[in-house]
């Protein structure tokens, strides 16, 4: 049996990627964190030197490399080409220019193509923000995770120490406003909610609990 496809969006450090990779041990399914894809093309416009409103250049620069997930503990190893970049783009300067990147109309065209061939067979997990209104409208389980900004930094605070990111409480709320912000407000498919994904509000469920309630949804439609 091929397995659904779940999709799981909603805005920045809402917990998708931590519940997402339970959810999909949890079924054998594969997990695919879009953000990481955005955030590889990204590091590389910045490694490159390309500015980041060259929108010719950085498409150019995207249809040249490949971005590939491979397993690992904690987490999942990201390589653009033969190059590791997991621990790079989790760095701030990616984290502050990645929106203007993702806004690219290429760029979503061409990654959101890369998405659903990777999400072809089912069986998949995906977190981002428009995998249910825009790369996978017919996914079978879609939820939408959303957690007050005061929690959502509290949480990228713990993240960033055990990465050894120090950087203040007051600061990581702030971007982490300013990026929900620019997701929500660009124009091509904007961070949104789809009409038919379950809402679920964080703030005060376990990561535990809220891959629980994700799986009995699964249950329920497998
Ligand atoms: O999920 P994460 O915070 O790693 O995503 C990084 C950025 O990538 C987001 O702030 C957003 O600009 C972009 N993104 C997107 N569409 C997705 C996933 C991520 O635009 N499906």
């Amino acid at each position: 049996k091929r397995g659904l496809q779940v999709a799981i969006d909603g805005p920045a450090s809402a917990g998708k990627s931590t519940v997402a990779k339970i959810v999909a041990q949890r079924f054998h399914y594969i997990y695919c964190d879009t953000g990481a894809m955005y955030r590889a093309i990204t590091w590389k416009v910045l490694q490159e030197g390309v500015a980041l409103d060259d929108e010719a250049a950085v498409k150019q620069l995207l249809d040249q490399i490949t971005i590939r997930f491979e397993p690992g503990t904690p987490v999942q190893k990201v390589f653009v080409d033969d190059t590791e970049v997991t621990l790079a783009i989790r760095q701030p300067d990616v984290t502050n220019a990645v929106s203007q990147i993702s806004a690219q109309l290429a760029v979503r065209e061409e990654l959101t193509e890369r998405q659903r061939q990777i999400a072809e067979a089912g069986g998949i997990v995906m977190d981002g923000r428009d995998i249910g209104s825009t790369v996978l409208p017919h996914a079978e389980v879609k939820i939408f995770l959303v957690a007050s900004v005061e929690e959502r930094a509290q949480r990228r605070l713990k993240d960033n120490a055990a990465k050894g990111i120090q950087t203040p409480l007051a600061t990581l709320r702030h971007e982490i406003e300013e990026r929900d912000r620019k997701d929500s407000t660009r124009k091509i498919s904007p961070l949104t909610q789809a009409a038919d994904a379950i809402r679920l509000d964080t703030t005060s469920m376990s990561i535990q609990e809220v891959a629980d309630r994700i799986a009995e949804i699964i249950q329920e439609k497998e």
